[in-house]
């Protein structure tokens, strides 16, 4: 447990600076480079807690990963080379390892058990579970293996066409692994397209894949060859950066080489509907994610409504768009996201009593909240609950509460940015 004292600034904040490399990218550039055969290099890694997760189970399956900092080289033989864990598979506090992993140890000729922390083992698994199984999977666990700890007994597994009852990436992603090493053709439909993250890097890494609408259909059996990956900063992260800048008067910053994918991007159209200051300027697309430059600058936000379709495009974005809220001309309604509730930490309640600590009213509805505008926030103790992005919020909702706030269990940062008090240091010079 690591207590921060933080204080309100008086000056806006200054500079550029690139935010660490996408969290899904990082892990999905992992999977898919264990799963190559020859050699692929990761530069822009994200060095944080969950990625290491997803590094750690491949090795346990016998693939060669060696780590420079952000550099990750990968040398495998593809999956025929895996070996069967001695251990079972830690998959610390990290969702995507845990639910991406399912989909590749289902299809796997081992017994493997897995199991995560505190937080993960109450996170819900049956949503790949049970379409796995419906694939011939074979996977045990306490409540008809809704939940970790997880003992899977690899199969071959057989085609599934699935529409996912979940707006969630991560089911997508471990069905159309899952896909990869079965027989026969998967399709994947989803209501609403979510992060397509997945999608890119398959195709990057050499397979054919058809992607009409938001249906992904991908044929069994193909061969993923080594490549090099390079991974955007990540707009999540940017996202804490984006919201200071529109809270502290007369900041001016920009976040360069920022992955700008469309399925992520929804922060940047909020952040436009409540009338921020911004500018964007798109330089490469890589391995088929595009990647730019954002500057913001200090002005009043209008309030909002966010919700509907764009709700997938900004999910992980609502807890620091909620403390933007406080801040608007007026009353900021969230709607649609009852995903939130299946996060590291149940985010609805866990926004809504952060920010109350603040001194903040905050109404929470089943599926999101009703935020006031123009609130006066008052320094808290508050604590992160374990959860690394309601520990950022807090972080910056200290930037304008008056008097002190105390950032209890911060040490969950590290999860997706490990260099965050120092980036945030650096904008203040
Ligand atoms: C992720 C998908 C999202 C997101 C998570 C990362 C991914 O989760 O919240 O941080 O990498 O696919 P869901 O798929 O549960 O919505």
């Amino acid at each position: 447990m690591t207590d921060i004292k933080l204080q309100s600034i008086d000056k806006g904040l200054h500079g550029s600076i690139t935010v660490p490399g996408d969290k899904s990218i990082s892990h999905r550039s992992i999977i898919f480079g264990s799963l190559a055969t020859g050699r692929t290099t990761v530069r822009h890694f994200l060095d944080g807690e969950d990625c290491l997760r997803t590094i750690e189970a491949f090795r346990a399956l016998g693939v060669s990963i060696e780590q420079d900092g952000d550099t990750v080289t990968i040398e495998s033989e593809g999956k025929d080379s895996f070996k069967e864990p001695l251990e079972p598979i830690y998959f610390g506090n990290s969702g995507t390892t845990a639910r991406l992993l399912l989909g590749v140890f289902a299809a796997l000729p081992f017994h493997i058990t897995a199991y995560g922390d505190a937080s993960l083992t109450k996170r819900p698994m049956d949503r790949v579970v049970h379409p796995l199984r419906q694939m011939g999977g074979k996977i045990n666990g306490r409540e008809q293996g809704k939940y970790l700890p997880l003992a899977v007994d690899g199969q071959r597994l057989s085609s599934l066409t699935y529409r996912t009852p979940v707006k969630s990436a991560q089911v997508k992603s471990a069905l159309l692994l899952a896909g990869l090493l079965a027989e026969g053709e998967t399709e994947i439909s989803e209501d609403v397209k979510t992060r397509d993250h997945t999608e890119q890097m398959l195709k990057s890494f050499g397979a054919n894949l058809d992607v009409t609408g938001t249906t992904v259909t991908i044929q069994g059996g193909q061969k993923l060859t080594g490549t090099d990956v390079y991974v955007p900063g990540d707009i999540s992260s940017a996202a804490f950066f984006l919201a200071a800048a529109c809270l502290v008067p007369g900041s001016d910053i920009t976040l360069t080489n920022t992955g700008l994918n469309e399925t992520r991007t929804g922060i940047l159209d909020v952040l436009r509907d409540m009338g921020a200051d911004m500018e964007i300027t798109e330089h490469k697309i890589q391995a088929g994610e595009r990647i730019g430059d954002i500057r913001i600058k200090y002005r009043p936000l209008k309030h909002t409504e966010i919700g509907g379709e764009i709700i997938p495009r900004l999910i992980d974005e609502l807890p620091i768009l909620a403390l933007l809220a406080t801040q608007a001309d007026g009353e900021t309604v969230i709607k649609d996201a009852e995903e939130l509730r299946f996060k590291e930490t149940d985010r609805i309640d866990a926004i809504a009593s952060t920010l109350r600590s603040f001194g903040a009213k905050v109404e929470t509805t089943a599926d999101g909240m009703r935020i006031p505008g123009n609130q006066t926030l008052h320094g808290s103790t508050a604590d992160s609950f374990g959860d690394h992005r309601i520990g950022m919020m807090i972080a910056i909702a200290s930037l304008i509460a008056e008097g002190e706030t105390v950032l209890t269990d911060a040490a969950s940062i590290n999860i997706s940015y490990p260099s965050f008090f120092a980036d945030l240091e650096m904008l203040q010079k």
